[in-house]
């Protein structure tokens, strides 16, 4: 069990003074963000409606943890909201932030509108699938993702 109330957390918009930091929590999961482009690449996001940004903060510890959430819009499904990215730091997990974070968005997809919320995460995510069944997410299938350089 996590603990409800995590000391002295905090969670909030973000703004484009995080950037440094948000970059750095996002190389250590394996999703490098170079420095340069972080923030203009946070103010993007931060300047599109249809998008949240939020961190969690703890006065002994700095910026914690952030997430990533947007409108999808597609023909056959119609407006949808899903988590694009979601980070907890390393020394910070399993005390309930990275919960805080997904039950934000939630409230910020309600009053969007939304009547669920969806996630893609990597098989390799070891963590982050109990975490979204004990979260109340439900496995809905399995894809391969395919690109190509154009
Ligand atoms: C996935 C991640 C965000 C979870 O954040 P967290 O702050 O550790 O999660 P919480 O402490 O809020 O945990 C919520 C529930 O999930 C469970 N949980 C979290 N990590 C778990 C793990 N590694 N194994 C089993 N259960 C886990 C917790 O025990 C808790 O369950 P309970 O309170 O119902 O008993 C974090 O591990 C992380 O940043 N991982 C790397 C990035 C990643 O995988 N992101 C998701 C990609 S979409």
């Amino acid at each position: 069990m996590t603990s409800s109330a995590v000391e002295g957390l905090i969670i909030r918009s973000a703004v484009a003074a995080d950037a440094a930091r948000i970059a750095e929590l996002s190389g250590l999961l394996g999703y490098p963000i170079p420095q340069e482009a972080a923030v203009s690449r946070v103010e993007h996001v931060l300047a599109r409606s249809g998008h949240v940004l939020l961190v969690a903060e703890r006065p002994s510890a700095g910026l914690v943890g952030w997430i990533h959430a947007a409108e999808q819009e597609r023909l056959e499904a119609g407006r949808r909201c899903e988590i694009l990215g979601l980070i907890v730091a390393a020394g910070q997990r399993e005390q309930g932030i990275g919960r805080r974070l997904v039950a934000r968005v939630e409230c910020w997809a309600s009053e969007h509108g939304f009547e669920e919320l969806s996630v893609r995460s990597n098989i390799i995510r070891t963590e982050s699938h109990p975490f979204y069944q004990r979260s109340g997410y439900t496995r809905a299938k399995t894809q391969h993702v395919y690109r190509k350089k154009i």
